[in-house]
């Protein structure tokens, strides 16, 4: 049967994510990929959860595995709101909610807030995983471009003079495609035009416990009075992406709506895993992971970093991020990258081509995405010599 006559028209607009796609292409062996965005799986504590587990669910039954409350499981949330508050984004009359992964929690936020059409502000590139939300709720993207330092914020208030924006979506702190981090002026400047031009910001901030050089900035929810910023994060990149454990914490109106949403959605986010990551918090250091997580991605984005100015052709451009997982490089204008990633993977290397991250997939793009933290050291230097080689076919110097 064709099921595409059937299809719902917020459906339809959707590709396939390029990331996910590439999953598929990982099952080859051979393949290296500085495609993804895993954490280095070395970092899992797989012992102490395992041991966790089994106590549960002899000891506890019931709480883990029958029904549970849509906010979440109270010691969890109280763990959730503790790492929110470590960074100054907990205002008097905030509540939070628990959401399974921290996709569910952005998602969650458009589908209350996004009415069909509305203008969603977002950098370019960003996160396909929110594109690809915001296309589903019918939002319309509205592209801004990104700085050495963050969003160009002249840009975007031209943009706010003469385009009515319902919401800003930002990853302020080591951007997931480009690595960049906005500086603390033009995240107060954020709050600024929010105020002016009267809109809502939602931050993502999945990767900002991992800093491995440079200072800390602030989160773009610390500088907001008047409770306009949405402060989403999550527990994929300092726990486990798998356990699904995401939050976002906001004014109580705000979550109350989220909460209904939710209902909707997943009843509420699995009680086992939230039980599993309350007990592991409150047993082991998870800052000694993080630390250990910060150690292990600064070593690997410098040695990356070495062996891409020791094969990279003449011409490609690159990031240098203080934290997080990627890296942003960019070939001469013309470059096809496609024909690169083609060539690359039949060198046996895999990486996102820039399109992908981008608000027009269809337009040409010399960019791409390298991720540092999945692949051991030998992986990454073989992985960026048969990269260099592909490149090396098609930028034309
Ligand atoms: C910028 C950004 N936001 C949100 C997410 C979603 O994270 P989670 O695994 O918590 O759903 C990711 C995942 O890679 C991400 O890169």
């Amino acid at each position: 049967m064709d099921y595409e006559k059937y299809l719902s028209a917020r459906v339809k607009t959707l590709k396939a994510s390029a990331i996910r796609e590439m999953f598929k292409l990982m099952a080859d062996p051979e393949i290296i990929s500085l495609a993804g965005g895993s954490p280095d799986p070395s970092l899992f504590p797989a012992k102490e959860l395992a041991q966790i587990a089994q106590e549960i669910l002899t000891e506890n039954p019931v709480c883990a595995l029958q029904y549970g409350t849509t906010d979440g499981y109270a010691p969890f949330k109280e763990v959730a709101t503790g790492r929110a508050a470590k960074v100054g984004c907990v205002a008097e009359g905030d509540k939070i909610i628990i959401t399974t992964g921290e996709q569910q929690a952005i998602d969650l936020a458009l589908k209350s807030f996004v009415n069909d059409g509305e203008n969603v502000a977002v950098e370019e590139p960003s996160f396909v995983g929110t594109l690809n939300s915001i296309r589903a709720h019918n939002g319309k993207l509205v592209p801004v471009p990104m700085d050495s330092d963050g969003m160009n914020l002249e840009k975007f208030e031209e943009i706010l003079n003469g385009t009515k924006i319902k919401m800003l979506y930002t990853i302020p702190t080591f951007q997931n495609p480009s690595g960049i981090t906005m500086s603390a002026e033009k995240r107060k400047k954020l709050i600024d035009l929010a105020e002016k031009y009267d809109f809502l910001i939602i931050e993502d901030n999945p990767y900002g416990d991992l800093r491995f050089a440079g200072e800390d900035v602030p989160p773009v929810k610390s500088f907001d009075k008047m409770g306009r910023v949405f402060y989403c994060s999550s527990f994929s990149k300092i726990l486990s992406p798998g356990m699904r454990l995401g939050y976002i914490v906001a004014p109580a109106d705000v979550i109350d709506r989220i909460e209904i949403a939710k209902q909707a959605n997943d009843v509420h986010t699995p009680v086992l895993t939230q039980m599993m990551a309350a007990e592991y918090v409150k047993r082991y250091d998870i800052e000694a992971n993080i630390a250990k997580a910060r150690e292990i991605y600064g070593r690997k984005c410098s040695f990356m970093l070495s062996c891409m100015e020791k094969y990279f052709p003449d011409g490609v451009t690159w990031t240098t991020p203080e934290g997080g997982l990627f890296i942003w490089c960019t070939a001469p204008a013309g470059t096809d990258i496609q024909a690169v990633l083609m060539e690359a993977i039949k060198n046996k290397v895999a990486f996102v081509a820039g399109n992908s991250f981008m608000v027009d997939q269809d337009k040409p793009c010399s960019s791409f995405r390298l991720n540092y933290s999945t692949m051991p050291e030998e992986k990454i230097e073989k992985g960026i010599k048969a990269l260099g080689e592909s490149l090396s076919k098609f930028v034309k110097q």
